[in-house]
């Protein structure tokens, strides 16, 4: 399945991705607030990430959405839209990662803002949650402008494995404040179709 935004074309990741991935994960202002800036090994990607992601579409649909300029056809990040390893409820953990030429476009809203749609739409999720390191102002202001709300202010580090992200931000959307946040809009302009912008989502099989 394809999900089309107005400027970006998403599909779940392949094995042939490695390289667009693995090149992204060599630039230290991307790797800043996730490794401290240290690259990810091609063996990570090729052996541990794509797998883990197919497995994860597989048995869930959802997983690691990769993201390409419609125009250009370039390929501009990803998304990831995961259920959590540790969970007894019906929730998914968001994350995003573009190359810096795509920064500052808005790119990162507009593709979560699809796969959120989506996955409140067509599934049971209930939340949707995502962290990042305190100081990703920018992280931050994405999830902000996703209609995410501040969850926790410290996770517990016991959570984590790597020290680094112990002290990370978690922000939520839940369903029912994403419901009553998008209907008074979808209300407010009755018999039209609503624009397509970066909150609308196409699918394509
Ligand atoms: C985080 C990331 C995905 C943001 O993507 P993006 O498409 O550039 O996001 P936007 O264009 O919507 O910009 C985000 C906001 O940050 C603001 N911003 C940009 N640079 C900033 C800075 N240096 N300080 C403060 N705010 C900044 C922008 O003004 C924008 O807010 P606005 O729309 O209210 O003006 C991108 O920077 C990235 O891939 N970073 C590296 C990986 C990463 O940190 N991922 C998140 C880990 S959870």
């Amino acid at each position: 399945m394809d999900i089309g935004t107005r400027r970006l074309r998403l599909r779940p990741v392949l094995p042939e991705d490695s390289p667009l991935l693995h090149r992204l994960d060599t630039d230290p202002a991307v790797m800043q607030f996730v490794t401290g800036g240290a690259a990810t090994s091609a063996a990570t990607i090729t052996d541990w990430v794509i797998p883990r992601s197919q497995a994860q579409f597989r048995d869930h649909g959802t997983g690691l959405w990769v993201a390409f300029d419609r125009r250009t056809a370039r390929f501009a990040g990803w998304v990831w839209l995961r259920v959590p390893r540790h969970s007894a409820v019906p929730e998914l953990e968001l994350s995003y990662r573009l190359q810096r030429e795509s920064w500052h476009r808005g790119l990162a809203t507009e593709a979560a803002t699809a796969l959120i749609t989506v996955a409140f739409t067509t599934t049971d999720t209930e939340r949707i949650f995502a962290s990042t390191h305190p100081d990703n102002v920018r992280s931050q202001r994405v999830m902000q402008k996703l209609g995410m709300r501040l969850a926790t202010e410290h996770l517990r580090p016991e959570h984590f494995d790597d020290a680094f992200i112990g002290h990370d931000v978690e922000y939520e959307v839940i369903r029912a404040d994403w419901r009553r946040n998008r209907l008074p809009a979808a209300a407010a302009r009755p018999g039209r179709h609503r624009p397509r912008g970066p909150g609308t989502a196409e699918m394509t099989a």
